[in-house]
C-alpha cells in the first residue's frame, strides 16, 4: 500500500466514521423531538386542578372511588433540587422540606394534604419524586404508600459532589384518611438513585435506579451515551433493615415501573418500554420490548383493563430547558401519552402494541411526567408543572 492510498484509506475511514456518527446523532435528535410538531389529540376536554404544583407522580386508589395520591413539591424547590436531573443546589433548600403527599378526589375536584405521622425528625420531611400505592386485597381500606425521598446530605454543601442521601419511605393509611403513619425507611447501598417504585405487597417492592452513579461526569452526556443502571428488589418485612438485591442489571435509565407479576419499565433514553417477568427468587427476566421512538418518564397501569400508559418527554430539550428554573419561564414542554395493550390471545411473538392517545403542544398542559388512567380520563401530573390537569380520552 503506497503512502497515498494509505492516506486515502484513513480519510475514507474518517468519512465513514463521521457519516456513522451523523446517523447516530440524527437518530438521537429525532427521538428527542427537536423537529417534532406535536399534533393535538384528546386535549379539548380537560380541566385544571389549581394548587397541586410540581407533582411528579400520582396513583389512583382504584377505578371506583376516584381518589388519587400525589407526590407534590413546588416549582421553586424543583429549580434547586431534582437529583435525577442533577439539580443539586441543596444549600438553597429549607431545613425542613415543604414537599407533601396530596389526596385528590376527582368527584369534588378538591384536594388536601395528608398529614405524615411518626416520620423521624432526622428525615426533615419527605423530598418527593414518585409515589406508589399498594392496596391490600384482604383488607381493601388499608393502603401502603411508598415514596422515594431524596434527602439532602446532612452537610448540604456536599450535595453537588455527593448527590442525595436517597431512601424509600413506607407509610400506612386508610383510604381517604387525613393522615398516614410512617412505618419504615428503606436505606440500602443498592438504592442509589431511586426513581420509581412498583409494590409487590405491603413490604416488598421493585425500585428503579435511574442512574448508575449519584454524580458522575458521564451524566452530562447521557442523552448521547448513558451508563446502564439497574432495578432493585427490596424486602422490608423483617424487623431490622430492609434486604435488597439486584433484580435486573445493565438497564438504561429505568424509569417508571408498573405492578403485577409482570413489571413494566420505561426507559428515559432507549425509546422503549420493557416487560419483565418477576421470578420466584425476585430477579426479573425480560419478556418483550415495545419500541416507541420517544424519551419516556412514568408508566401507569389501569388495573381494571390492563392498559399501560406511558408519558413521553416528547420534546426532551424543551423539557430540560424549562426544568432549569422549575418550569417558570421558557417554552412550555409539549406532552404526549402512549397506550400499550397486550394481545392476550397471541402466544409467542410480539404480544404488545402501542398507540398514541394524547398530544398537546404545551398549551393545555405542560411538562407532564405521569399520566395516571382513571376510567376514560388521564390525570396528568408534572415534575415542575404549575398545576395538575385532567383530560378525557374520547377516541
Ligand atoms: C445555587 O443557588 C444560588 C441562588 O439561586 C445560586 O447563586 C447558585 O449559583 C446556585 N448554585 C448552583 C451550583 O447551581
Ligand atoms: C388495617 O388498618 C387498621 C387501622 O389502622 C389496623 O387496625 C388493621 O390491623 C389493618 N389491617 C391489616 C390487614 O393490616
Ligand atoms: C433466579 O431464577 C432465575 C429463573 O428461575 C434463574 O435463571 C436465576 O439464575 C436465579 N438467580 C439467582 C440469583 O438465584
Amino acid at each position: 500500500m503506497s503512502f497515498l492510498s494509505l492516506k486515502r484509506y484513513k480519510l475514507g475511514t474518517l468519512a465513514l466514521g463521521a457519516a456513522f456518527l451523523a446517523v447516530i446523532v440524527n437518530r438521537k435528535v429525532d427521538r428527542a423531538g427537536v423537529y417534532r410538531t406535536v399534533s393535538p389529540l384528546n386535549n379539548d376536554d380537560c380541566f385544571n386542578v389549581p394548587g397541586l404544583e410540581a407533582c411528579e407522580d400520582a396513583r389512583w386508589v382504584d377505578q371506583e372511588s376516584g381518589l388519587a395520591y400525589l407526590a407534590c413539591s413546588s416549582q421553586e424547590a424543583r429549580m434547586n433540587w431534582v437529583p435525577a436531573t442533577l439539580h443539586l443546589n441543596a444549600s438553597q433548600l429549607p431545613t425542613v422540606s415543604t414537599d407533601y403527599i396530596a389526596l385528590f378526589d376527582i368527584n369534588t375536584r378538591k384536594h388536601k394534604r395528608v398529614e405524615l405521622q411518626g416520620l423521624p425528625p432526622a428525615a426533615n420531611g419527605i423530598w418527593v419524586h414518585a409515589i406508589e400505592v399498594y392496596r391490600s386485597p384482604s383488607s381493601p381500606s388499608n393502603l401502603t404508600l411508598f415514596v422515594n425521598s431524596h434527602r439532602p446530605p446532612a452537610d448540604r454543601s456536599l450535595a453537588p459532589t455527593q448527590g442525595a442521601d436517597s431512601v424509600v419511605e413506607i407509610f400506612e393509611t386508610e383510604v381517604g384518611s387525613n393522615s398516614a403513619r410512617w412505618v419504615k425507611t428503606v436505606r440500602h447501598p443498592l438504592v442509589r438513585t431511586p426513581n420509581s417504585v412498583a409494590a409487590v405487597n405491603e413490604r416488598q417492592f421493585y425500585v428503579s435506579n435511574d442512574h448508575r452513579h449519584k454524580v458522575h461526569w458521564t451524566r452530562k452526556w447521557e442523552v448521547l451515551k448513558s451508563v446502564p443502571s439497574d432495578i432493585i428488589f427490596c424486602d422490608a418485612s423483617g424487623p431490622g433493615d430492609a434486604q435488597c438485591m439486584v433484580a435486573a442489571d445493565q438497564v438504561v435509565y429505568p424509569n417508571g415501573n408498573g405492578p403485577n407479576g409482570l413489571v413494566y419499565q420505561a426507559s428515559t433514553i432507549e425509546g422503549l418500554m420493557r416487560v419483565w417477568q418477576a421470578q420466584p427468587n425476585h430477579t426479573l427476566t425480560p419478556v418483550e420490548e415495545v419500541h416507541i421512538n420517544r424519551h419516556f418518564d412514568n408508566v401507569h397501569v389501569n388495573a381494571a383493563t390492563g392498559d399501560i400508559f406511558l408519558t413521553a418527554l416528547t420534546k426532551l430539550f424543551d423539557f430540560m430547558a424549562a426544568g432549569k428554573d422549575g418550569g417558570r419561564s421558557g417554552i412550555p414542554p409539549a406532552v404526549e401519552v402512549f397506550r400499550v395493550r397486550e394481545d392476550k390471545k397471541k402466544s409467542g411473538g410480539k404480544r404488545y402494541t402501542s398507540e398514541r392517545v394524547f398530544g398537546d403542544s404545551g398549551e393545555v398542559v405542560m411538562g407532564s411526567t405521569a399520566a395516571a388512567p382513571y376510567q376514560d380520563k388521564l390525570l396528568l401530573t408534572g415534575l415542575f408543572s404549575p398545576h395538575v390537569v385532567v383530560c378525557t380520552l374520547k377516541q
